[in-house]
């Protein structure tokens, strides 16, 4: 299967298991324990989330990867979740790490990764993305790749309040 095309100075790529120490030293940050599940305190717990991701490549329902920069330092997160393969829709998620945040990391790369979605599974037509209603950063970063709001959503687990739904669909 391709890997996204390069964006800008970013490059995304799967996972691996030599990721462990930075995604270590990513994962402490409140924010990501906020808004996402990634829990990686030491080697262990990382590896249990790496495991997650290279099972998602394997099984075909979650394609994530990490975002680097031109010298391989790990970025953040970007993720496809297509549980329903007959489905046509999907879902994005993404995550930056707190060291580099507000450089427009994240719309770059799920710019990149909307573009490798479209081009990859023919029968997607639309991609959706939720975010709890006052995590602000992601509702932008929404806004700038291309995800236009559709709906609120009522607050439903593991979210206690009320989300966004953001759509971008299959470009004719
Ligand atoms: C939301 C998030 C992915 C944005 O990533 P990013 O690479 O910083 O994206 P951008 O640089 O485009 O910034 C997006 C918005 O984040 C906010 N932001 C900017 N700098 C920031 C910083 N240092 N820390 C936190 N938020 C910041 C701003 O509102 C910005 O919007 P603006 O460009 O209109 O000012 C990132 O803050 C993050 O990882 N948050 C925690 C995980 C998360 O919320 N994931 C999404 C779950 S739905």
């Amino acid at each position: 299967m391709s890997t996204p095309e390069p964006v800008a100075g970013l490059t995304l790529r799967a996972w691996r298991d030599g990721d462990a120490g930075a995604l270590i030293a990513a994962a402490g940050d409140p924010l990501l324990h906020r808004w996402t599940r990634v829990r990686a305190a030491g080697p262990a717990e990382a590896q249990q989330w790496l495991d997650v991701q290279h099972t998602g490549w394997r099984v075909g329902d979650r394609y994530s990867f990490a975002v680097l920069d031109d010298g391989g330092t790990l970025l953040g997160n970007v993720a496809l979740k297509r549980p329903d393969p007959a489905a046509d829709d999907a879902e994005v998620g993404y995550w930056t790490a707190a060291y580099a945040r507000g450089r427009g990391i994240a719309p770059r790369a799920l710019g990149s990764l909307t573009r490798w979605a479209f081009a990859t599974f023919p029968g997607v037509l639309r991609l959706r993305l939720l975010h709890q209603i006052d995590n602000t950063g992601s509702c932008r970063v929404a806004a700038k790749s291309g995800y236009a709001y559709e709906q609120t959503l009522r607050a439903r687990d593991p979210y206690p309040r009320e989300g966004h739904l953001h759509v971008c669909r299959r470009p004719s």
